[in-house]
């Protein structure tokens, strides 16, 4: 619903008298649309959307760790981190957004609208000129972790800790912590430690495995890498959609919204995007001039793009997904199958990834979740099923994205509803994943070996060694040649 400002009711602290009486005057035709107000903003983001955004309406009782008859003896996760700092190659498209805040005021000021029907408002441009660009997001903190992030990651183990008093203890060699050694990702680990434990505890302490190769293994596969690339012959979804006339039609209605009298370039409107989504995930109460830039239907259109992306790169829309992604699965099958095989408790308990966007996308499409019938492609956004898709990075990879299964052992007299005496919980963002072959995110271990077995024993990346193979080969190859000439001088 859009909220209709009337130009009469802004405030008088307005710091732009010339501004103010040029909107009164013209109150009597002008119908401006105040986005910032909106009573029921869209907030779905893509990979930028803040977590209670995507998780909205997950009951405070959530109950569904509580199996009858159950004890969870094992717990494995992946954990993205949260909200950060823009990147280093995105400080300057930010930067940029001072001018682009000029711009848009003198076109306001100049009453310079095409289509006096859609038009930024002006208590929107009011605080849009209170906006600057934080001085502190420069390279020197470039995509670290901000204070939202942290404390998100932290509350996030504490809730897990208190679903799971049994198998978060205090004993650090119950935990077995897998990440990246890069900043975002260890200043991850310190606040969910810190969640556990209470406490800050010398990290050193506690059992860790940093090896790239394993945590990212799309990484180091030629073919992946390759057939992420984009072709000049064959356009990506993505590129395909941004010409099409759907996506155009946001850029011309952002264009005349904000005072130009030409289509500004999709790139400037991709940066607008970029601080909206931003703004609205470093602190989610905040009211951000940027997002007001857009109707609840631009915002979609910009979501459509990056799951294009997403689903090309890390999902369905490209087989070779599947066999990077496996890895992870992999990892949770050696890891609850030795708990299943060992009567006895066994460390780690609990094993947690600290991870980011891809992998999370790449282990939910191993496990076949998400899955649309229809693919997603450049020209069918407006199609039925391209509407209620389920592939949908917004829900799947916000920040502080979490994907969680629970290994429990079960007296099978204690509970009438299931048939084996190891059960398996899938949970995404803290609710049970719907997969047929389960009942409410709860899953037989037979049917997990079966299922989730079969794509972990089938897991080689095998699908990259062609293009490894050559690459080492030319490695070499080029090792050996400069050696050569290197002897001869
Ligand atoms: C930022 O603005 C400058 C000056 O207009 C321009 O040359 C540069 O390409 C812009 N950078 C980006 C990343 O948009
Ligand atoms: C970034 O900002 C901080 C704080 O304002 C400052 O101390 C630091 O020198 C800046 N770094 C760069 C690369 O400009
Ligand atoms: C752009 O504006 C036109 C005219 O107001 C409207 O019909 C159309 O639906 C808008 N497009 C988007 C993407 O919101």
């Amino acid at each position: 619903m859009l909220f209709i400002c009337s130009n009469n009711k802004v405030d008088m602290g307005w710091s732009l008298p010339a501004l103010l009486a040029l909107a009164t005057l013209g109150s009597a035709q002008l119908q401006e649309t105040c986005l910032s107000v909106e009573e029921d903003p869209y907030l779905l983001f893509g990979t930028k959307t803040a977590y209670i955004f995507a998780n909205r309406g997950l009951p405070n009782n959530n109950r569904a760790h509580e199996v009858p008859g159950c004890q969870p003896v094992a717990f494995w996760m992946m954990q993205r981190h949260g909200s950060h700092n823009p990147e280093a190659d995105e400080i300057e498209r930010l930067q940029n957004l001072t001018d682009l805040k000029n711009n848009i005021i003198s076109n306001y000021r100049n009453s310079n609208f095409r289509n006096t029907n859609n038009r930024i408002c002006v208590s929107d441009v009011k605080i849009l000129e209170h906006w600057q660009y934080n001085p502190r997001h420069n390279l020197s903190f470039a995509g670290d972790l901000t204070s939202d992030g942290y404390l998100s990651a932290q509350q996030l183990a504490q809730a897990f800790k208190r679903k799971y008093p049994e198998l978060f203890t205090d004993n650090r060699h119950n935990y077995l912590f897998k990440y990246v050694k890069e900043s975002r990702l260890s200043t991850t680990f310190r606040a969910f430690s810190e969640g556990i434990f209470k406490t800050m505890i010398d990290s050193d302490d506690l059992p860790k495995e940093n090896d790239e190769k394993l945590l990212r293994p799309y990484k180091f596969c030629n073919a992946w890498t390759k057939s992420t690339e984009e072709n000049p012959d064959s356009p990506s979804q993505r590129t395909i959609f941004e010409s099409k006339y759907e996506y155009k039609q946001m850029v011309t209605n952002v264009s005349l919204r904000l005072g130009f009298n030409y289509d500004v370039d999709a790139a400037v409107v991709r940066g607008i995007y970029l601080m909206c989504r931003y703004n609205k995930a470093w602190d989610v109460t905040q009211i951000s001039p940027w997002c007001a830039a857009f109707t609840r239907e631009d915002l979609r259109r910009l979501e459509y793009a990056e799951d294009l992306e997403t689903y090309y790169k890390y999902g369905y829309g490209n087989d070779l997904n599947k066999k990077v992604g496996c890895a992870y699965v992999k990892d949770m099958m050696s890891f609850f199958s030795k708990h299943v095989e060992n009567e006895m408790p066994q460390q780690p308990q609990v094993m947690v990834h600290l991870t980011e966007a891809p992998a999370i996308l790449l282990a939910l499409g191993a496990m076949a979740t998400h899955q649309d019938t229809v693919p997603l492609t450049g020209d069918n956004y407006h199609s039925a099923a391209i509407q209620a898709r389920k592939w949908a990075s917004s829900k799947m990879a916000p920040f502080n994205a979490n994907l969680a299964a629970v290994l429990y052992k079960c007296t099978l007299n204690g509970n009438f509803q299931i048939n084996d005496q190891y059960q398996v919980l899938l949970l995404e963002n803290e609710r049970p994943i719907s997969l047929d072959w389960c009942r409410v995110g709860l899953c037989e271990w037979s049917q997990v070996v079966s299922k989730l077995g079969e794509v972990a024993n089938a897991c080689d990346l095998e699908a990259c060694n062609g293009a490894t193979a050559i690459g080492q080969f030319v490695a070499i190859t080029v090792a050996l040649v400069f050696f050569a000439v290197r002897s001869l001088v």
